[in-house]
């Protein structure tokens, strides 16, 4: 007799496209010999994005501290061909971290990280909105829990609001499926509002009120909006005015905005506004999450991240400071983990222009973020050349997200993309993955492969795109 155990139907029904039966069955050509070409997730080094010298060092120097003592104890720093191999500043960076972490790298830290942290990450918030004495309300380290990843905040806060099967929160479509799954997994409603695609997916208050009408009439009790700016999966820059549209909509039905702007140093075509600039004078309860998997990190396997509060609303029917509630969720967990901690601590507080490691420094930084623009115009200029395909968007994220518009009648995107992985190895994820307005056809594809390999698979995919089309 085999055992039958009841699980959470929630879990069981949640989806996540990113690994799902595409990427599957990607790994199960690539077992069988062929050549695939990841471009289904925004994992920079797996793709063979180089990590920032200066936060490897720093890391293993921190989790290594008598290599620190035995460099200090030698005359002169280590050296290969005249080269020093750590700089001094590397050591007094890692030598002022450690007199800080007191408790060092292997010990739980205080569940919202430590508090010398959360006072640079308020610092880097401040300096990055331009607030000074005179504009904008300083950033509160309390009121800064860093998680593991991003992803870590985003589902604390989801959990927090969502009290029951009717309480809703308004994501953009199409969206990052940790935001559809959470809602599920938490038993919430999601509601879906559509960001204008052929005007660059810009937003405006109709689609704003014509989703939460529609929620309304459905007895959905709104609790908070989504935003993912840059956006998660079309790449797309939200713009000033966009932007305002959903700080003046959120106020009018006091509604708290969930900001995910993990891709704030991913800019290609635009400028980034911050949810915490623009809500600046209004109460709107805000939640912003950052990460150090994405810009020029790229550091995703050391899940480093947090979640700022702005504006704290009060806890219905509890004497109870929300921020405290919080706290209490992120202590069941002990703490996020220190080596994501440091990686927040050097994402926050980068290395000293002037310093020997600044300069190295400072050419990856420019030459990671140089080359995935390149990419991505490499693979938008191939669009040119497949019939039907358009991309919008102002370039930002890691992604483009074309509409396929003369897929024919009887195939969907996934059996395109099915056929694209299995005509050139090029590993995609097709837009019902995120959720799209019926009726329309994309893909998202992820600009991280090395320049040489997309030089070779894209005049594959042009063939294979205008072949499937007639
Ligand atoms: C929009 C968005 N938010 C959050 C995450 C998760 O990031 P993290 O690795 O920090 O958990 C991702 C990852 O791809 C993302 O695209």
């Amino acid at each position: 007799m085999s055992w039958k155990i009841k699980v959470n139907q929630n879990i069981v029904e949640m989806e996540y496209a990113v690994r799902g039966p595409i990427p599957q069955r990607a790994m199960v050509l690539r077992k069988q010999g062929m050549k695939t070409i990841p471009c289904n997730i925004g994992n920079p080094q797996a793709l063979g994005q180089k990590p920032i010298t200066f936060y490897r060092q720093v890391l293993g120097l921190l989790e290594n501290t008598e290599l620190i003592s035995r460099e200090r104890n030698l005359n002169n720093l280590s050296t290969i061909d005249g080269i020093e191999l750590i700089s001094e500043d590397v050591l007094e960076y890692c030598e002022n971290f450690l007199s800080k972490m007191e408790t060092g790298m292997g010990a739980y830290t205080d569940s919202k990280g430590p508090l010398f942290i959360r006072e640079n990450i308020a610092k880097y918030i401040d300096k990055r909105d331009g607030v000074n004495s005179e504009i904008g309300v300083p950033a509160n380290p309390d009121n800064i829990f860093m998680t593991d990843g991003a992803s870590e905040g985003a589902k604390n806060i989801l959990e927090l609001l969502i009290t029951n099967e009717n309480d809703g929160i308004m994501i953009p479509i199409p969206q990052y499926p940790l935001y559809s799954a959470t809602i599920k997994r938490c038993g919430g409603v999601q509601v879906n509002y559509y960001p204008n695609e052929d005007d660059d997916w810009s937003l405006n208050r109709e689609i704003l009120d014509d989703s939460y009408k529609n929620a309304i009439n459905n007895g959905v009790d709104l609790k908070a909006i989504v935003v993912i700016n840059p956006a998660n999966p079309t790449g797309a820059i939200l713009d000033e005015q966009s932007i305002r549209e959903v700080v003046s909509f959120a106020n009018d039905n006091n509604l708290a905005i969930i900001a995910d702007e993990v891709y704030q140093e991913n800019l290609y075509g635009g400028e980034f506004i911050s949810f915490a600039e623009a809500i600046r004078g209004t109460d709107i309860p805000l939640f912003s999450l950052h990460s150090t998997s994405k810009g020029f990190y790229g550091e995703c396997g050391h899940r480093g991240g947090y979640l700022e509060v702005r504006n704290p609303p009060k806890v219905y029917g509890f004497d109870i400071p929300f921020v405290d509630v919080l706290f209490k969720q992120a202590s069941v967990n002990l703490c996020s983990n220190t080596v994501g901690q440091a990686m927040v601590y050097m994402m926050v507080t980068p290395p000293l222009n002037g310093t020997t490691s600044s300069l190295l420094f400072n050419s990856e930084k420019e030459n990671i973020l140089n080359e995935l623009h390149e990419k991505a115009l490499i693979i938008k200029d191939a669009f040119t050349q497949m019939d039907g395909v358009e991309c919008f968007g102002r370039i930002g994220a890691m992604y483009l997200f074309p509409r396929l518009n003369k897929i024919p009648a009887e195939t969907t995107d996934f059996d395109y993309c099915m056929n694209l992985l299995k005509t050139t190895g090029l590993t995609t994820v097709n837009g019902s993955g995120f959720g799209q307005k019926s009726g329309t056809h994309h893909l998202r594809i992820a600009f991280l492969p090395p320049k040489d390999m997309l030089q070779e698979v894209l005049p594959q995919w042009i063939k294979f795109h205008n072949e499937y089309v007639r």
